[in-house]
């Protein structure tokens, strides 16, 4: 869960390859390479720690070149280091950067240590290098090379590579990790995201697995996992700068929760019309095949499958669908029982994420009616894998935390509730109140922004303990969950969510002045029940923060009562999900930590 970049031009590729690591960071951050071919010899510099460390070194040294390999690094085999950084190097002649894991690398390493091989890095990667100077003892190019290598290795890899005695080009590989390539004029790329090139081109070519490609300024040549020339499809995407700019926020987390009313507006776009849900958003048969859905399986992890649980409420509610939810890492060891006619559901933002790729290509003949996904990215695997997808359109989401992201996929999963009802003829009114609901919530979301200045007024109290409740039933439970999650990610405050009726079974032990219980609490038929959760939490002086909208029926005399805007009952999880990103957000910036890219973690978690 790398990025890595490689350019082949005419003019100076330096800054072109580090403003390309700077966009893709959220990829991880503990340390990042360059590699160069200059005059007669590879230039090759790496830094532990961000980018901005190594852009310094680049501004020091002054190195010169133009076509050139670069990569930032979230560590699985071997600590944050420099010497643990990409690019590998292997005899001063082959330079590589690598995205993924080589599964079978300790064979591998034993056949090069025997070959007479010494490993400098504690890296699955470096043998890469190392694997592709064997092959140049025979081979005549580093293509070749590199079509002998796939074959060698297992695992998951995106990699692109320099030989010293080809200064003209560069070549790259892919299997299971992202990597596209961009068109230029005179000069042509290779990235794991599109967003890392949006700056210099709108043209891509999305690899296939399998595919090795030969890139120089004025040639992609593209050979598939046969070793054939292969043509791929050509997209045109535009990445607009904004979108992936901090505008005036000190924090992408803190643009992107602002962004929410717009991002659920392009959700809905073209989806909705009259008093119900249009045909076929999901691609073309979706609404027949839907006709014949009797059960759903979700697959997701983090965020999204705390998406996924709000929607399995809804599946039940108002499509009358069971659904049965697994986390996308625990699915696969499971031995699943496929029941007939059900619909596979997977949700992700990036599209990406290895574990929930593995799911679905592991689910791909196991009799599943079909497989559908939720995604935000058009490009990636999830989505093109997947027989129907519903793009949430919620724009790049660049820090590690997912706001919008999971606020569209929320909204995605309500069109794909209100789609399977249409198709089995359920709930005619209902779809049409939760249509007009859907019309509201932008509104209702910019709303609920505004509360920013009455959670900012008791940050400070939950910024100064170690640990945190979250309590929700019912739909509620999965946006506790969601909160929950958000607080321990940027914050590194220990939090735990609970069904509030979970209180007595054990947690109630842990209730005291030091742990702060929040509460998600709008009016409704659990209510009363929440209210007596509650007040087993204050008659143990546990400092309370209610999210709610019946402030009446809360005798709060300690605590604090957040008064949410109203909204439909069916679209609260939504609605009461921004109130506990914005506290998130606060309490990390009271406690100083890094919100965009926290401690530990990285965005698009492409290993298993
Ligand atoms: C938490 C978060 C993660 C992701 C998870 C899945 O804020 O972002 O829990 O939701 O890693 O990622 P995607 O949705 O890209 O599959």
């Amino acid at each position: 869960m790398c990025g890595i970049i490689a350019a082949a031009t005419d003019r100076s590729v330096g800054k072109l390859l580090i403003k390309g690591l700077f966009k893709m960071e959220y990829r991880g951050y503990d340390s990042a390479g360059i590699a160069m071919h200059s005059e007669n010899n590879v230039v090759h510099l790496r830094t532990l720690g961000k980018v901005k460390n190594l852009e310094e070194k680049m501004i020091a040294d002054k190195p010169k070149g133009k076509v050139g390999i670069a990569h930032t690094r979230w560590a699985t085999h071997g600590e944050p280091s420099e010497i643990n950084a990409h690019p590998h190097q292997s005899n001063d002649r082959v330079f590589i950067v690598h995205n993924g894991i080589i599964e079978n690398y300790l064979s591998l390493k034993e056949e090069l240590t025997d070959e007479g091989y010494a490993f400098n890095s504690k890296t699955d990667s470096e043998l890469i290098a190392h694997l592709l100077d064997n092959f140049l003892k025979a081979e005549d190019s580093l293509l070749s090379a590199m079509q002998k290598l796939k074959n060698k290795l297992d695992g998951a890899y995106a990699v692109a590579a320099l030989d010293q005695r080809e200064p003209e080009s560069f070549v790259v590989a892919r299997n299971r990790s992202p990597l596209v390539i961009g068109l230029g004029k005179k000069e042509n790329f290779a990235a794991s995201d599109p967003l890392a090139l949006g700056n210099l081109t709108s043209k891509f070519l999305i690899l296939e697995d399998g595919d090795v490609a030969k890139i120089s300024p004025d040639l992609v040549e593209i050979y598939d996992a046969k070793d054939k020339l292969a043509n791929r499809e050509k997209l045109t995407i535009d990445i607009n700068a904004e979108a992936s700019s901090k505008g005036n926020f000190k924090h992408y987390m803190e643009k992107e929760i602002y962004e929410q009313p717009q991002a659920v507006l392009n959700t809905l776009d073209g989806r909705i019309g009259g008093e119900d849900v249009l045909e076929n958003i999901f691609g073309e048969g979706s609404s027949e095949m839907f006709a014949k859905v009797k059960r759903i399986q979700i697959i997701a992890c983090g965020t999204s499958l705390h998406a996924g649980r709000v929607a399995a409420n809804w599946f039940s509610a108002i499509s009358g669908l069971p659904t049965q939810l697994d986390y996308a890492s625990e699915y696969r060891y499971k031995n699943p029982y496929v029941d007939q006619d059900t619909l596979l559901v997977t949700i992700s933002q990036s599209g990406e994420t290895a574990d929930t790729l593995a799911a679905l290509r592991y689910a791909d003949d196991k009799g599943y009616l079909a497989s559908l996904s939720i995604c935000n990215v058009p490009t990636s695997s999830l989505a093109r894998e997947s027989d129907f997808l519903l793009l949430t359109n919620a724009g790049p989401e660049i820090g590690v935390a997912s706001t919008k992201a999971f606020t569209t996929q929320l909204t995605a999963l309500m069109l794909l509730t209100l789609s399977l009802a249409k198709a089995a003829g359920k709930n005619p009114l209902l779809r049409a109140r939760m249509i007009n609901a859907l019309r509201l919530l932008p509104e209702k979301i910019s709303e609920a922004l505004k509360l920013k200045n009455d959670i900012m007024d008791f940050a400070p109290e939950i910024a100064n303990k170690d640990n945190a409740l979250f309590l929700g039933r019912g739909i509620f439970y999965p946006i506790a969950k969601e909160g929950a999650l958000k607080l321990k990610e940027i914050s590194y405050i220990h939090a735990e969510a609970y069904p509030a009726g979970e209180l007595k079974h054990g947690p109630l032990a842990l209730i005291d002045q030091e742990m702060p219980v929040v509460a998600i609490a709008p009016e409704y038929e659990l209510a009363e029940k929440l209210v007596s959760n509650l007040e087993e939490v204050k008659a143990r002086g546990g400092a309370l923060y209610v999210f709610g909208n019946a402030k009446e029926k809360l005798d709060l005399s300690t605590g604090r009562y957040i008064s949410m805007p109203e909204c439909d009952f069916l679209l609260t999880p939504i609605l009461y999900s921004i109130p506990l990103q914005i506290l998130s957000y606060e309490v990390a910036l009271l406690r100083g930590t890094d919100i965009d890219q926290p401690r530990n973690l990285a965005k698009s978690v492409t290993v298993e």
